[in-house]
């Protein structure tokens, strides 16, 4: 079947009608109810039961709208014709029809495609965070956002309820993203599944990332139900309320509020509160506060998720007396590789 003629149009915001009037159609009457025919209409067409009855319509391309049964496609042809070898009461008729198929039957794709302008990348690509679809529109799409949003939204009911688009880079202390509601529900409030957990985030005042949980997880390997962790920069408590399944012990810190309220929150949700104890300082006095407490000997391993900074942070650990630490302390740090060398040459020179 083909889909529709033509280049794409439709600027502006409209919703607007995508119609297709030009096919061919071969019906198809048959003696009784019978499934024979049923692959002939394709699998997209299951469960759609339009063609149900004695007589079928099975939707031909439109080049094929002025041919004889000898001009159809060799499939079709085998298929017709055994058909009618088995009964004589089987036939058929060539007949061209008007079908107007509507928003609700194109693909986000095709509708997209349609409504903008040639040549333009269809930005079709979406993260999602709970009911959110995030986009990260490029300049081009700009004038264009709403109707995109609103495709993306319409075609991705229920499971998507609010469409947002980043507004600027990250460049904030608590990493919260600037996002636009383009489409749908206004809030951004919503419940990830991370790790076979629950978690409450609210992408207007913390940060969350949902391609980490792949590194999430390789890092939950590492512990044993011995461990004890600090995890110094833990947002709403992705790593700290995971390893808190596994190890004995967490101490968690972050110095955004909002995000210290959803790790409370979270630890709870998960049952995992009794394991985790929350901390709401800046990194350096809570590296400073546990290692030179009673709990710095238990200490096993250091989380130190801040990728622009954390280096950063690796010098206050270095200034920890060695009687103070765990001799196998493992550190994890994530920083950016653009940082990374000159962050190691400044935790050197703080030393
Ligand atoms: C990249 S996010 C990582 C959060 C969490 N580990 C995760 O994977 O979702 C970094 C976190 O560090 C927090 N943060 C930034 N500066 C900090 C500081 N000086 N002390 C403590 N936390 C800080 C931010 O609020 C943010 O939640």
């Amino acid at each position: 079947m083909k889909q529709k003629e033509g280049g794409r149009g439709g600027q502006g915001e409209g919703e607007g009608r995508h119609e297709n009037n030009e096919f061919a159609m071969l019906e198809v009457v048959e003696e009784g109810i019978g499934d024979e025919w049923k692959g002939l209409l394709g699998d997209e067409f299951n469960g759609r039961k339009r063609w149900m009855g004695s007589t079928r319509l099975l939707l031909l391309d439109e080049r094929y709208a002025n041919k004889t049964l000898e001009g159809l496609p060799q499939a079709v042809k085998a298929a017709l014709e055994e058909a009618m070898s088995e009964n004589l009461a089987h036939s058929f008729e060539l007949a061209r029809c008007k079908l107007t198929l509507f928003y609700d039957y194109w693909l986000m794709n095709e509708i997209l495609e349609a409504l903008l302008p040639k040549d333009m990348i269809i930005p079709s690509a979406f993260e999602t965070v709970g009911h959110i679809a995030h986009l990260n529109l490029k300049d081009e799409h700009i004038p264009y956002k709403k109707i995109i949003a609103k495709v993306i939204w319409d075609k991705n009911k229920p499971k998507i309820q609010t469409v947002v688009n980043k507004v600027d880079a990250i460049n904030n202390d608590y990493r919260t993203m600037q996002l636009e509601v383009l489409a749908g529900n206004r809030s951004l409030v919503t419940t990830v599944v991370d790790n076979g957990l629950r978690f409450h985030v609210d992408l207007a005042t913390v940060y969350w990332n949902s391609r980490l949980a792949t590194e999430r997880q390789r890092l939950l390997q590492g512990f044993t139900h011995k461990d004890v962790l600090c995890d110094v920069f833990s947002g709403v408590g992705p790593i700290a309320i995971s390893a808190a399944r596994i190890v004995r012990r967490v101490y968690a810190n972050d110095l955004n509020p909002y995000a210290v309220d959803y790790l409370d929150r979270n630890s709870v949700l998960n049952k995992l509160e009794k394991r985790i104890k929350v901390f709401n300082i800046d990194g350096r006095r809570f590296i400073d506060a546990m290692f030179t407490s009673e709990k710095a000997q238990s200490i096993t391993h250091v989380v130190m998720n801040l990728p622009k900074d954390a280096v950063e942070y690796l010098g206050v650990l270095v200034h920890i007396p060695f009687n103070l630490v765990t001799c196998t302390m493992i550190v994890f740090f994530n920083s950016f590789i653009k940082y990374f060398h000159h962050s190691i040459y400044q935790a050197e020179q703080t030393q």
